[in-house]
């Protein structure tokens, strides 16, 4: 129909991209902003150049992953419980908290990898959800649902080429679920990449008492924090390495 054809949306000024969103045809692409001048000179001045070893090195090392927390056993990632929280469609982007949200500022990182051909998985989509540090969801509470449009502590990540990934986000706290069961600290994880089956799983932080009350924890998925000293302040930073099954 004509009316739907290529030249029509152009003459319109409109094109569908692939995600539905309109974009004006007449669009012309951002400027760049010229020479960085004095200000470049400065920057390559205080930016020291990398060595031809540092250029070759892989780029988890410039990540200062520690080479104690790197190996990965390629035994599967264990599943764990979806529970009540999961929203669909959490924004991709790499702090899964708010601005100033309250609580102990938290870095997980990790790489992805496919358990059949113990290589890592770029592209591979990680929904993460949790409480905030005072073990609250911004959808706990059915008489004050969300805005649909509003994401508290959840995000999703993809991973790099590397099969990287790292998130910033708080500390979650701890919550009661029974007189005598608690959920300890915990971050959901929903892992998606083609070619693998779905992963649905949470982790969990070593020396979290409330661990002995949960049922539902798995000894795999506790992960240490290191405490990070930095000029403006401490934070804590672990690793989480994930291993996917292939589909079958
Ligand atoms: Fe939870």
């Amino acid at each position: 129909m004509a009316k739907n054809s290529r030249r029509h949306f152009l003459q319109t000024g409109l094109a569908v991209t692939a995600s539905g969103l309109l974009l004006p045809s007449l669009a012309t692409p951002t400027e760049a902003s010229g020479e960085l001048g004095a200000y470049g000179d400065f920057i390559a001045q205080q930016t020291p150049q990398p060595t031809p070893a540092e250029l070759a090195a892989p780029r988890l090392r410039e990540l200062a992953i520690p080479a104690a927390q790197a190996p990965v056993n390629f035994r599967l990632t264990e599943t764990n419980i979806l529970g009540p929280y999961h929203r669909q469609n959490a924004p991709y982007r790499a702090k899964i908290t708010p601005p100033l949200e309250p609580g102990v500022v938290l870095v997980i990182k990790g790489r992805v990898w496919g358990q059949n051909t113990r290589r890592v998985l770029p592209g591979t989509v990680i929904d993460i959800w949790q409480a905030n540090a005072q073990g609250r969801y911004d959808n706990d509470d059915p008489q004050r649902p969300p805005a649909a449009n509003l994401f508290v502590n959840r995000a999703r990540v993809v991973t790099d080429e590397n099969g990287y990934y790292e998130y910033e986000t708080v500390h979650p706290g701890p919550y009661q679920i029974g007189p005598r069961a608690w959920r300890p600290a915990h971050i959901h994880y929903w892992v998606r990449k083609a070619g693998y089956r779905d992963l649905v799983t949470q982790l969990y932080f070593r020396g979290d008492l409330h661990q002995r009350e949960d049922q539902f924890i798995r000894q795999s998925l506790i992960i240490d924090l290191r405490q990070i000293r930095t000029p403006h302040g401490t934070y804590k930073a672990g690793v989480f390495d994930i291993v996917l099954a292939p589909r079958a």
